[in-house]
């Protein structure tokens, strides 16, 4: 396991912003991505964090983040975030109140970030309405932003954007990626070695025997090189299964690395994230099993209780 590295000398003092943001994580190798990162962001660019989910974009951004003590403001990406969502919005009751002046604006995300020289991170990017798009792109080539009845809110010279965008995320990929990637640079987050990925199951799972989690991370592996996968399960999935094994080992009282508890919290733990093949007339689960018992063998190892287990 490693951490960021920690380099005296670069941190830009500043308040920490509420949300998830600032919650050290410690981040599991990744020193290439991280030192590319903080690069990019010294150089005053803008970033985008491109790769499937669970491929630690988040957790290396908070690090980065958390390491640089900059604010860090975190935005979910979606349809619903509307520009008024993203900048703030005049409180009505103040309105009628005092009027439209500064005080009786609200910031959003954007203008706290603008204003505090922030890390603005807009998970799901692709996802949000191109009129939000637009707010963004326009902040990114001019550094400020227009706000009616309230003015021009300028951006600290601290202010990046970081945005992440899954390839496989079909949804308004295509419309978002010109005008988005003239404006930033890209950072490719691909899935990491089985030895790091075991190491971030360690961190994130209660323990269990070494070598049983070395199948489990092998297993969720071959979810990705299957030929009826389509997407296969990012470490989230390895995290899970490790979870719920130990969950159902400890209520049926038998050892986590029984054969059938591990391919009960694999089935549960993977069927669903894992999308098949258009052509695959298959069910997640019958794949899941299949992959299970190359990774575990195909039948239990001698039952502890002396009732062997039933089919599947
Ligand atoms: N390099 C890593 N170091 C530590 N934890 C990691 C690492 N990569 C993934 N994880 C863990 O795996 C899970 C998913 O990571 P994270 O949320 O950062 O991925 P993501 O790329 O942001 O996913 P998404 O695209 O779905 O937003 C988290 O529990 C996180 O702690
Ligand atoms: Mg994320």
């Amino acid at each position: 396991m490693h951490s960021a590295p920690r380099e005296p000398g670069s941190p830009v003092p500043g308040p920490q912003i509420g949300g998830p943001a600032a919650a050290k994580s410690p981040v599991v190798g990744r020193e290439h991505e991280v030192e590319l990162l903080e690069a990019a962001l010294d150089s005053g660019a803008h970033v985008v964090l491109e790769g499937p989910p669970g491929t630690g974009k988040t957790t290396l951004l908070r690090a980065v983040a958390h390491h640089a003590e900059v604010p860090f403001v975190f935005v979910e990406g979606n349809a619903e975030l509307t520009p008024a969502r993203l900048i703030g919005h005049f409180d009505p009751a103040l309105v009628l109140d005092r009027g439209y002046r500064p005080e009786t604006f609200v910031d959003g995300p954007l203008a706290q970030a603008l204003r505090s020289g922030a890390l603005l991170y807009v998970e799901e990017v692709n996802r949000i309405p191109e009129e939000t798009l637009n707010v963004l792109l326009t902040v990114m080539s001019e550094g400020e932003l227009h706000v009616p009845r309230l003015g021009c809110v300028v951006a600290a010279p601290e202010f990046r954007f970081v945005a992440a965008m899954n390839p496989f995320d079909a949804v308004g990929t295509a419309r978002i990626s010109s005008a988005i990637y003239d404006r930033v640079c890209r950072i490719s987050m691909g899935y990491q070695t089985a030895a790091d990925e075991e190491t971030v199951v360690v961190l994130r799972a209660p323990r269990v025997p070494e070598p049983w989690r070395a199948k489990v991370v092998e297993l969720v592996r071959a979810t990705r090189e299957h030929g009826e996968i389509r997407v296969g399960s990012s470490v989230r999935g390895a995290i899970d299964m490790v979870r719920l094994s130990t969950s159902l080992a400890r209520r049926r009282a038998v050892d986590v690395t029984e054969w059938r508890v591990g391919l009960d919290a694999a089935v549960v733990a993977l069927s669903g994230r894992i999308r098949l093949q258009e052509s695959c007339s298959r069910s997640a689960e019958t794949v899941v099993q299949e992959l299970y018992e190359k990774a575990f063998g195909s039948t239990p190892e001698r039952p502890e209780g002396g009732d062997a287990p039933g089919g599947a």
